[in-house]
């Protein structure tokens, strides 16, 4: 098997430095020049990590996969091919008969339901883009601690389960329930907390939040949450709780660590070296807009003549009205053209035909949703390093 690892032994220092990456899959130029050259064996037993060919290793500890942007050339894409992010160990044992899933808290009538019982709940599907929070967190300035993802803690998929609101509806929510808590199955390592956050009421009952077992029509995979996991469409990644166990409704918001001091964000803009109080900040919610370049790559050699600029971008609870591409470092815009496929929460591909000449180019990427927000030119930095949104750039050498 031509393996990643396989790949990074035969290509040696010296190619590397001789600038020979740019014709390599993302995946291991990003290796190489973080000096991971040997990752660690990460199919051992026990360990199955999908697209191991394909997806960019940013933590072994607890598995966390990155997709490579050139991957972002589909609408969907494909399971194997779908960024992860683990906070703790995955459960290892868990299996189709023995889960149950407990709705209790501020309900008329606790539930405690089977896969089977899920199962026979009215199946909804929401195509829906997943960004992690901290996508993009290294390339905010000053750096910030925390996995240091580039790109590509981004993918979409086809979900599919019964609505939230379905199995809410027959809990029956009492007046009091204004908070949905989600607890997940993780083995906790140490003095880890565990896994658990909770969305506000009204995008609980909203009929595009759902359980979802299913993911682009098959069931879900151990790494992406199996048997069930919350959706939360066009909210950080972070909302939908993977091995779903208990679904708990409250009065008021969770407090946990993953909702605070977690996935919280400034106020007010915050200054790098400033002590930002929990009080001046809110948790995270939607997504922001953005859009990626998928290809050309950055430090492409391309020939002269039509080259296809193309990229997906995304504006979580809203649609994407424009996506804007500069080829000359930012004095001047086109239009690109959208593509066919969309969906209320899904990203949209983009492409832009461009007659190049020889030369150095700075190429951007802008996009604009249907709230008016415009991706700026420096993203909003922040102690966590979250929501990572600037105008995506990458530098192509035409001769
Ligand atoms: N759910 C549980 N139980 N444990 C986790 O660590 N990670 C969250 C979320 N759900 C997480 C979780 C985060 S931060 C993200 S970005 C998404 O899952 C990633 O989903 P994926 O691994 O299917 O891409």
């Amino acid at each position: 098997m031509n393996s990643r690892r396989t790949f990074l032994r035969n290509v040696s220092g010296a190619a590397l430095a001789a600038g020979a990456l740019s014709s390599f899959p993302a995946w291991a130029r990003l290796a190489a020049q973080s000096g991971a050259s040997d990752p660690p064996k990460i199919d051992g037993p026990g360990i199955d990590v999908p697209g191991e060919d394909g997806l960019i290793l940013r933590s072994y500890r607890f598995i966390d996969l990155e997709t490579p942007v050139e991957y972002f050339n589909t609408w969907l894409t494909p399971v194997p091919r779908f960024f992860v992010r683990n906070h703790m160990h995955e459960p290892s044992e868990l299996t189709a008969d023995d889960w149950r899933l407990a709705v209790l808290g501020e309900i008329e009538k606790p539930l405690t339901l089977t896969l089977t019982d899920v199962a026979k709940l009215e199946s909804h599907a929401v195509v829906n883009t997943l960004e992690c929070a901290g996508n993009g967190r290294s390339l905010h300035r000053p750096q910030v601690p925390g996995v240091q993802w580039g790109k590509g803690a981004v993918s979409t998929a086809r979900f599919s389960g019964p609505r939230l609101r379905d199995i809410l509806q027959r809990a029956g929510v009492k007046p009091a329930g204004k908070h949905v808590m989600f607890r997940g199955l993780d083995e906790v390592p140490g003095k880890v907390p565990p896994f658990i956050r909770s969305i506000p009421i009204e995008k609980a009952l909203d009929s595009d939040t759902l359980i979802a077992t299913h993911m682009n029509g098959a069931p879900l995979t151990k790494h992406h949450g199996f048997p069930a996991r919350a959706l939360v469409p066009g909210w950080i990644g972070a909302a939908s709780c993977k091995w779903l166990t208990e679904i708990k409704v409250l009065e008021s918001e969770f407090s946990g660590n993953f909702m605070s001091p977690g996935y919280r964000f400034p106020n007010q803009p915050a200054k790098p070296g400033d002590a930002v109080k929990p009080e001046d900040t809110h948790p995270l919610t939607a997504l922001n807009v953005k859009s990626v370049i998928s290809s050309p790559l950055d430090s492409a050699r391309v020939k002269p003549g039509k080259i296809a600029i193309q990229g997906a971008a995304w504006a979580g609870e809203a649609d994407i009205a424009k996506v804007e591409i500069s080829t000359d470092g930012g004095a001047s815009w086109n239009t690109a053209a959208l593509g066919h496929d969309q969906a209320r929460y899904a990203w949209r591909l983009w492409r832009y035909e461009w007659k190049a000449k020889p030369g150095d180019y700075s190429v951007l990427s802008r996009a604009t949703d249907t709230k008016g927000r415009v991706q700026p030119d420096t993203a909003e930095w922040n102690p966590s390093g979250y929501l990572f949104n600037a105008v995506d750039q990458v530098k192509i050498h035409v001769a």
